[in-house]
């Protein structure tokens, strides 16, 4: 890992505040109300807390801010970060804090005085997934930050949240490194080796090689991966926490680099594909965290590890290939890839274990992006229950999803003279067609999702909960949903 995520939790000491090193925190809520902390730092510092408390400062800043008192006489600490935060905050606004925390911090100790705040663990999960750095591959000084301590008046109740939270920061870093990983490292081969690792955990790991996919008949997904070195692969994760019920099946689109193929793309930009992964990185993120926390449910991954590039074997423009599940397909864009590579998956997962629903993610289309940005991923399902419930825990964990439309209407526009079907159908509507493609290879009577992330999985600027590249965007909101409809 990237990050070590080491946080603590005790009780408050008063007499230890005076010769703490580091950075101490002091949660002050909006009021302005000092608790026995509070009063014991404002007298150290000899009533520099209260006057910062009082100023205008304070009161102009917004909830969730830290403000900053450095050099404070009477302390051995370099500096008092207050952070403005009620006593009960929500789940989203104690996040947010941590992550305001963890900006402030940089690498050295910190001591978080929280006193009775609530959700204190959730302040520390805010903090973990602000405080990443993928730092893999820069060399010189990479002292990693020091622990953040926490002093709360129910230390044990704190660390029991936390040991319950801890799991879900691992499978968003899981993911994250994934992501941000050059395509040079993450090969097909790395990306499955590192899925494997995931066996420690207790999750069944099988990997589908080339041969044993030309069985199947996986040929949409093989043509993708037969201009490059690295050889396509399906890896397929099973995570066996529920009782004898169906699984809900993840579908990752694992486009290790994405050149475009033939249709190659323009090099401006070129190398953001490296992130053409991102579906299959946040499915073996959620399977990380579910199974660090062994959540009772069956849930069954399965991700398309394939390299698009252009080669004297690669497939071509006009091509004509046939999927597992039977339909054939007029490859007109060979950039078109992630599709191609997703039916096959989707046909053979729903084939294989008969799904009780599905959800596939990929960084499908350009498109998505001109409709909805980098704030939310594009969501389209045949099932307004299943992707009502999807939305809520999105919102619920503050992950950006907004409903997109399918239709047979939009299907007109796959048709192909020579073929079942074409893989593109015009710049209009780029992603809904995209959708629609995928929505041919799922069974009738599966509930399903499609989650277009190509806006959301890695940004360029710094977003609430991390810096800018790989999000994790998915992780939470898929954790939770699980949480909320196959646990218990
Ligand atoms: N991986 C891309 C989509 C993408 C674009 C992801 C930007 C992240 C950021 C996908 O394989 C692709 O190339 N899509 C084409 C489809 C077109 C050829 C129909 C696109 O969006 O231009
Ligand atoms: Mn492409
Ligand atoms: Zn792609």
């Amino acid at each position: 890992m990237t990050t070590p995520i080491s946080l603590s939790f005790t009780e408050t000491d008063i007499e230890a505040l005076a010769a703490l090193a580091g950075k101490i925190a002091v949660i002050v809520p909006p009021e302005g109300k000092l608790d026995p902390v509070g009063r014991r730092l404002n007298r150290l510092t000899k009533g520099a807390l209260a006057r910062l408390v009082e100023a205008e400062g304070f009161a102009k800043a917004k909830d969730g801010d830290v403000l900053q008192m450095a050099f404070p006489a009477g302390l051995a600490a370099e500096a008092v970060l207050v952070l403005k935060l009620a006593r009960r905050p929500s789940v989203e606004e104690a996040r947010k804090a941590g992550a305001a925390l963890a900006k402030q911090r940089g690498k050295g100790a910190l001591t978080v005085c929280a006193g009775a705040t609530a959700r204190v663990a959730e302040i520390g999960l805010g903090l973990a997934l602000r405080a990443y750095d993928f730092d893999a591959h820069k060399t010189g000084d990479k002292t990693p930050a020091e622990d953040a301590a926490f002093m709360v008046s129910k230390p044990d109740e704190a660390q029991a949240e936390w040991d319950g939270l801890k799991p879900l920061a691992e499978g968003v870093f899981f993911t994250r490194d994934l992501v941000n990983e050059p395509s040079n490292v993450l090969t097909t081969v790395e990306f499955a080796e590192r899925l494997k690792a995931l066996a420690e955990l207790g999750v069944d790991i099988e990997v589908l090689e080339e041969d044993e996919l030309e069985k199947l008949g996986m040929r949409t997904l093989l043509a993708v991966g037969q201009g490059s070195e690295s050889p396509s692969k399906v890896v397929v994760m099973q995570w066996k926490g529920g009782g004898d019920e169906a699984p809900l099946a993840l579908i990752g689109k694992g486009v290790v680099f994405d050149t475009g193929g033939i249709s190659i793309k323009p090099a401006a930009g070129m190398e953001d594909m490296t992130m053409d992964m991102g579906g299959a990185g946040t499915v073996a993120g959620v399977m990380k965290a579910i199974a660090g926390r062994k959540a009772k449910a069956n849930i069954v991954a399965l991700v398309g590890l394939v390299e698009n590039m252009p080669d004297g074997r690669a497939q071509r423009p006009g091509d004509v290939v046939r999927s597992m599940k039977g339909d054939t397909v007029e490859v007109i864009n060979t950039d078109a890839e992630g599709r191609l590579v997703l039916c096959d998956v989707m046909w053979y997962a729903q084939d294989r274990f008969s799904p009780s629903g599905m959800i596939d993610l990929a960084t499908l289309t350009g498109a998505i992006i001109i409709s909805l940005g980098h704030e939310n991923a594009g969501v389209f399902s045949n099932d307004d229950d299943f992707c009502g419930a999807f939305l809520k825990a999105a919102k619920a964990e503050g992950e950006g999803a907004w409903r997109m439309p399918l239709g047979k209407a939009y299907d007109e526009k796959l048709k192909s003279r020579i073929a079942d079907m074409k893989n593109v159908g015009g710049r209009d509507a780029g992603s809904i067609t995209a959708a629609q493609f995928l929505g041919r290879f799922v069974k009738d009577g599966t509930p399903w999702i499609h989650l277009d992330i190509a806006g959301v999985a890695s940004v360029k600027s710094d977003t609430a909960l991390a810096p800018k590249g790989a999000t994790g965007w998915g992780v939470l909101a898929l954790d939770r949903l699980i949480r909320d409809r196959y646990e218990g």
